[in-house]
């Protein structure tokens, strides 16, 4: 789970760039209307990253059942809060109308059943990618215990899936109509259907899984359909944004980041970087080889 997370922070850094010099004003408005939300995300980030340690830990298990389930709580209660507070901001940079009335009242000011469908979305697909990850290092495993763990992501996989179709769909009927019809038109029209392909491929094959062993192919196939899905959910969330923005203002913005290459301070920091990760490798390997020796 450390190693999960550590791969979805480090993901998230290179899109968020993007995003602060793609939308400049809306993100960091958003950002400063959430106020205090905002200032907690990245504390709250690091206690529950270093709990994920703690729950790793062979005196984690020597706990009782309460004091588990309590850590174990407060972990998903936090990546809840930072995964609501990234919805909520993104809600608000695009709601520019209702900026001053959440600056006036401190209120978050967007519709809670927004926030909670969408935080449904991305939970409920959360489950399934984390499936299918699990599902492929399983697949070394040939014994009974491995097919008990199979089967069981994939009920969970299916009830992940079901959950975000169910959310997703309450949520475009809930949507204002010009952005339904952004959806259902034919540019969105296309993007749904690789997302609902996608959703098809991985219910049919978890399916086949709960009755028979799995094979590669059919992991490699929700493997596709995951990506498929993650693809059409993240255009047309794309394409919602740019709706509800007003292009013209941001082209100057644009033309003058496009000007900005940094192409040699990137390959500076490439080269910096991977001597980093190489020296790591170095001092790793010479720690096992110590300690084989020692023993
Ligand atoms: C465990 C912690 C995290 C959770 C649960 C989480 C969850 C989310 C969710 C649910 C969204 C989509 C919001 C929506 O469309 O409704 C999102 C967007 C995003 N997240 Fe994360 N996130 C986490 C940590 C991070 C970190 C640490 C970074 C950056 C290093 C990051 C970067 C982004 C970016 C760039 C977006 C897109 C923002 C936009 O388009 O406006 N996330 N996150």
């Amino acid at each position: 789970m450390p190693f999960a997370l550590s791969a979805a922070i480090t993901a998230g850094v290179a899109p968020l760039l993007f995003v602060q010099i793609v939308y400049p004003t809306a993100f960091y408005t958003a950002n400063l209307l959430l106020w205090w939300r905002w200032m907690l995300v990245i504390p709250v980030l690091i206690v529950a990253f270093y709990l994920l340690y703690l729950v790793k830990s062979r005196r984690y298990s020597t706990w009782s059942f309460p004091a588990r389930t309590l850590i174990a709580a407060f972990i998903a209660a936090s990546f809840l809060f930072v995964g609501f507070c990234w919805t909520a901001n993104h809600l608000i940079s695009m709601h520019q109308t209702s900026w001053p009335e959440i600056y006036e009242s401190g209120n978050i000011g967007i519709s809670s059943i927004e926030v909670t469908l969408r935080v449904f979305i991305w939970a409920g697909g959360a489950i399934p990618s984390m499936c299918i990850m699990a599902a492929w290092q399983l697949s070394a495993q040939d014994d009974q215990e491995a097919r008990i763990e199979e089967r069981r992501l994939g009920r969970a996989a299916l009830g992940g899936l079901t959950v975000a179709t169910i959310a997703g769909v309450v949520y475009l009927f809930q949507l204002d109509e010009s952005s339904r019809g952004l959806i259902l038109g034919s540019f969105g029209s296309i993007y749904l259907g690789i997302a609902v392909v996608g959703v098809i491929l991985q219910v049919v094959l978890w399916s086949m899984i709960l009755r028979n062993r799995s094979t590669r192919l059919q992991l490699a196939m929700i493997t596709v359909g995951t990506l498929l899905s993650l693809i059409g959910v993240s255009v047309l969330r794309e394409a919602i944004r740019i709706s509800h923005l007003d292009l013209n203002l941001l082209f100057e913005d644009h033309e003058k980041a496009w000007e900005i290459g940094g192409f040699t301070l990137f390959l500076i920091m490439a080269v910096v970087n991977i001597a980093v990760i190489g020296l790591c490798v170095v001092m790793v390997r010479r720690g096992l080889k110590q300690t084989s020796a020692e023993r």
